[in-house]
């Protein structure tokens, strides 16, 4: 989980590249550092450090210094702590590369290349430095290829070599590297977000294809040396939505985006009042022949897998697992070719997510991808791709996404539920009317944030607390504890309210924060008594619950009411309530609330 710039051309390289930097900063934070060719003497300069890229910029004053072709990296440390040496571009005899990704061999080949005594850092990135420098002969593809023949793991090396100028080199394996062309230049990066501004098309680097930027072309080489055609794709992200406008922190700004957001994700696809997915390609056919579903994602966006298996049970009485794309592949999972495979992933690019994916294509199961970054690995390796409309999300914590992935999951639900005649006369109307309520229902969550600021005031000194609630209220809460968690710090722990006095309940204590969550009609009663259970030993209890939903408000520290909804589509306002309670206690609490301590935004690393 690292960023990588590199540029090319007729420009200011310097600024290109820091700039670029910092909009890939939510990727890796801990350290960054750039090489720079000089357009005249054709040396080549580093300036690297731990810290921002914001600290990196004091080592970056070069005066009348010009330079028009360099690489740039901001690091999430994997091998080597967080430290000046350990900060990437590593430089190693005539090679100068940045890298992300994990060589898992690394210790083998520092001993196999006798490069021990030459390293200045504990990074796999230097050695593999090390590597290509000793099969560099003036031929660069060629170091090149014999050097990814030697790496296991996962990498996106980009590279300049010393006696070579303007040009950079690039490989892949699994870590995604984008390429296009700018109007001054050529450029790639880790994703398609640094490039928005300079670029209207791109191009994903195929895996194990040589990349060669040079000033006014773009070129691409199988290990062979054949020449590859470079296939672009359209940024249709309006880049503008990249950058904070004028709010403090990105989460901020993509949780209020989200009646937008929610709204582009679902429009397109109702027409006349029912939901069609012929534009996404997905053949009625995958949805009605099925007879389970396995969802695999991590983080985030398991936990919208995991509200949509309420959902999916409910109305289409056909089981789905949710696998945590990291277990997986080693729980020998049971599959067949009536399996429907659902990944979900934001980024498109977490490889857990992106190698059980693999896995079960390879025992022939058809998949569907729930995406918001388009062309990403996960969409290119899918059968089928639904893309979310969140647009780029920069905060780590997701929130945007989660709620597009939400209204992504309905759809398809909805649609498959017509295909298999699951649903009664006039049933598909009303879904699509709850569908279409969603915006409006966010909106009215947002409108009341200064009430969820003032609860938020409850848990600034708590160091632990507990989130209870049953089945869909459930699966919310734990993502409402994992925002919690991610930006705040605060120990928060999601749990199933009736599986509390099986052991946890043990641990409140008085005044421990409780938040409660009750939106599901068929469990009020036994979630209000779940709540008693825990008010009688003292907890601290903030209840969110539906509006329509009656209680003795003064039993509780704080109430928040939710607009009432179908059960099922409780979700998407409830959970807009708890991304707003993490971001105010995160940025109350005075923290980092779009950088949070040793978190990246797109995990690839197994
Ligand atoms: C959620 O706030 C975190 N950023 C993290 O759990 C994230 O959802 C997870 O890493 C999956 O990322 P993806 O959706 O890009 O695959």
């Amino acid at each position: 989980m690292c960023g990588i710039v590199g540029y090319t051309g007729n420009g200011p390289a310097a600024s290109l590249i820091l700039d670029s930097l910092e909009l890939l900063e939510y990727r890796g934070y801990d350290s960054a550092g750039l090489a720079l060719k000089d357009s005249e003497t054709g040396e080549t300069i580093l300036r690297k450090r731990a810290g921002r890229v914001q600290d990196l910029r004091y080592l970056c004053d070069f005066g009348s210094e010009w330079f028009n072709c360099g690489i740039g990296h901001t690091r999430w440390a994997t091998h080597g702590g967080v430290s000046n040496d350990n900060a990437h571009p590593h430089r190693f005899g005539k090679v100068v590369l940045v890298h992300n990704g994990i060589i898992e061999n690394y210790l083998e080949l520092r001993d196999q290349f006798l490069l021990s005594d030459r390293l200045k850092s504990d990074t796999d990135s230097e050695i593999a430095a090390g590597v290509m420098d000793h099969f560099y002969n003036k031929n660069p593809r060629q170091a090149i290829a014999e050097t990814v023949r030697y790496l296991k793991g996962t990498f996106s090396l980009v590279i300049m070599f010393e006696d070579i100028p303007d040009v950079i080199y690039a490989v892949r394996n699994v870590s995604p590297i984008v390429a296009s062309y700018t109007n001054e230049g050529t450029m790639l990066a880790s994703d398609v977000t640094a490039l928005g501004i300079h670029a209207k098309q791109y191009m994903p680097v195929p895996e194990m294809n040589i990349l060669e930027l040079h000033k006014d072309a773009i070129r691409l080489y199988d290990m062979k040396g054949n020449p590859q055609a470079c296939e672009f794709i359209d940024i249709d992200w309006d880049t503008s939505r990249a950058s904070k406008g004028n709010y403090p922190f990105y989460m901020e700004k993509e949780i209020m985006e989200q009646p937008e957001t929610v709204m582009k994700t679902i429009k397109s696809r109702i027409r006349e009042g029912h939901i069609d997915l012929t534009a996404d390609g997905i053949p009625d056919s995958i949805l009605a022949e099925c007879d389970s579903i396995c969802a695999i994602a991590c983080g985030t966006a398991m936990h919208a897998a995991l509200t949509a298996k309420n959902i999916v049970q409910s109305r289409l009485r056909i089981k789905m697992e949710v696998e945590c794309a990291s277990e997986f592949i080693y729980s020998d999972p049971i599959l067949d070719e009536r399996t429907l495979a659902i990944v979900i992933s934001q980024s498109g690019e977490t490889i857990d997510t992106l190698t059980a994916l693999k896995y079960v294509r390879s025992k022939g199961v058809r998949s569907i991808a729930v995406i918001n970054v388009k062309g990403s690995s996960i969409a290119r390796e899918s059968d089928y791709v639904i893309y979310t409309d969140a647009g780029p999300e920069i905060a780590v914590a997701s929130t945007k996404a989660f709620t597009a992935q939400i209204a992504a999951m309905m759809l398809l639900i909805g649609r498959m539920a017509v295909v298999r005649h699951a649903l009664k006369p006039g049933e598909e109307k009303s879904f699509v009317e709850n569908i279409m309520k969603l915006p409006e229902q966010i909106t009215s969550v947002l409108d009341r944030r200064r009430d969820i600021h003032v609860i938020a005031r409850q848990l600034l000194e708590a160091k632990d607390t507990f989130m209870i609630g049953r089945g869909l209220d459930y699966s919310i809460l734990l993502e409402g504890a994992l925002k919690l968690k991610e930006v705040s710090y605060i120990h928060t722990e999601a749990y199933a309210s009736g599986e509390l006095k099986h052991g946890t309940i043990a641990l409140i204590t008085e005044d421990i924060p409780v938040i409660a969550m009750v939106t599901q009609t068929k469990l009020i009663s036994k979630e209000l008594s779940n709540i008693r259970e825990v008010k009688t030993r003292g907890a601290n209890v903030i209840l969110f619950l539906r509006e329509d939903i009656d209680v003795n408000e003064a039993e509780f520290s704080k109430v928040f009411r939710l607009p009432a909804a179908s059960d099922d589509f409780m979700v998407i306002p409830a959970v807009t309530a708890l991304q707003l309670l993490a971001y105010y206690v995160s940025s109350d609490k005075g923290l980092d609330v779009d950088k949070p301590r040793n978190l990246a935004k797109v995990v690839t690393v197994e």
